[in-house]
């Protein structure tokens, strides 16, 4: 698992790093570099290739869709780490981008990456693809990204700081702020294929649940994880009071919880047989990942 996650880690760069050599230079490609590769698993990209495994994509296609998730997450992640958001001064055992770069800098290098995603969507790095499966793509990954999406889902989280929130509310958050990007990572391929709109849903459906799996493993990660491992400071959620089902449901429950959301996707792709087994197995890696 970990040598294909890699494979797609390296591939996503590769891409990436092209597309970034063929604009011009400016002085915010400097934390806008530092927090692309500063080591990030590239979790999204896998599911990408994974689901697109399925469907039959071309790799090349579905390497090019992951850098645009991989651009949004790592805006999402600047932004995250600020002192009006999270105030974390440490992610992937560096400096966050605002300690290294100044505030105002990480904003604009995290304004410029979601903007980068969908400089690369409609450029010719992004080949061989009708412009109509193009606009398609655009819709979900904007619907995914904001106030539906990742800017409502951090909303939520910290508005929900220091209350009592119900497990329906929590998990309502968590699919939000996290769980779209994973919809759109499994629906992307479908919208590849022109696939109708009941299976795309399915795979959105199979996303949500993924990203929220994916959450809740961040969760237990800062739970009981160590700074070392992780990159990133733990034990601040309990400390910031974020709602999470861990506080909620117990460290043991939230486990439970956990492996029945793998059963549950595992059900769904029943159908798939073995061609959906890439799949099953980076959920088991999601949980039981320890950075
Ligand atoms: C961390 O995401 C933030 C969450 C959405 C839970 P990742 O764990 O995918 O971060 P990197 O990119 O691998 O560092
Ligand atoms: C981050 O969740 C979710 C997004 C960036 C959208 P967390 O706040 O739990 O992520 P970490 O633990 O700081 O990586
Ligand atoms: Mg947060
Ligand atoms: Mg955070
Ligand atoms: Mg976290």
């Amino acid at each position: 698992m970990q040598i294909k996650l890699n494979k797609v880690a390296n591939d996503t760069n590769i891409f990436l790093r092209n597309f970034i050599k063929s604009q011009k230079k400016s002085p915010l490609l400097d934390p806008i570099i530092y927090s692309l590769f500063s080591g990030g698993k590239k979790i999204r990209s896998k599911i990408l290739v994974d689901v697109g495994s399925i469907f039959n994509i071309e790799y090349q296609k579905l390497i090019a869709v992951g850098a645009t998730v991989e651009c949004i997450h790592s805006y999402s992640l600047i932004h995250d780490d600020l002192p009006c958001m999270d105030n974390d001064d440490m992610r992937r055992g560096k400096p966050s981008t605002h300690v290294k770069f100044g505030e105002s800098t990480a904003v604009l290098a995290g304004n410029s990456l979601l903007t980068l995603a969908y400089e690369i969507l409609s450029s010719k790095f992004f080949k061989k693809v009708d412009n109509k499966i193009k606009i398609n793509l655009v819709k979900k990954i904007s619907e995914c990204s904001g106030h539906n999406g990742i800017a409502g889902g951090q909303f939520l989280d910290l508005s929900f700081e220091h209350k009592k929130i119900s497990k329906k509310k929590i998990i309502d958050m968590e699919i939000k702020k996290t769980g779209k990007l994973f919809s759109f990572c499994c629906a992307a391929p479908l919208i590849l294929k022109k696939r109708n709109k009941n299976e795309i849903k399915k795979f959105e459906d199979i996303g949500a649940d993924i990203g929220l799996l994916f959450q809740v493993a961040d969760d237990l990660i800062d739970y009981k994880g160590s700074l070392l491992v992780a990159g990133k400071k733990t034990g601040k959620d309990k400390k910031k009071g974020k709602a999470t089902l861990i506080g909620l449901l117990g460290h043991k429950n939230t486990i439970k919880y956990a492996n029945n959301l793998i059963i549950k996707i595992n059900k769904k792709l029943k159908k798939y047989g073995s061609n959906s087994n890439n799949l099953s197995e980076t959920l088991d890696y999601i949980l039981n990942r320890n950075k």
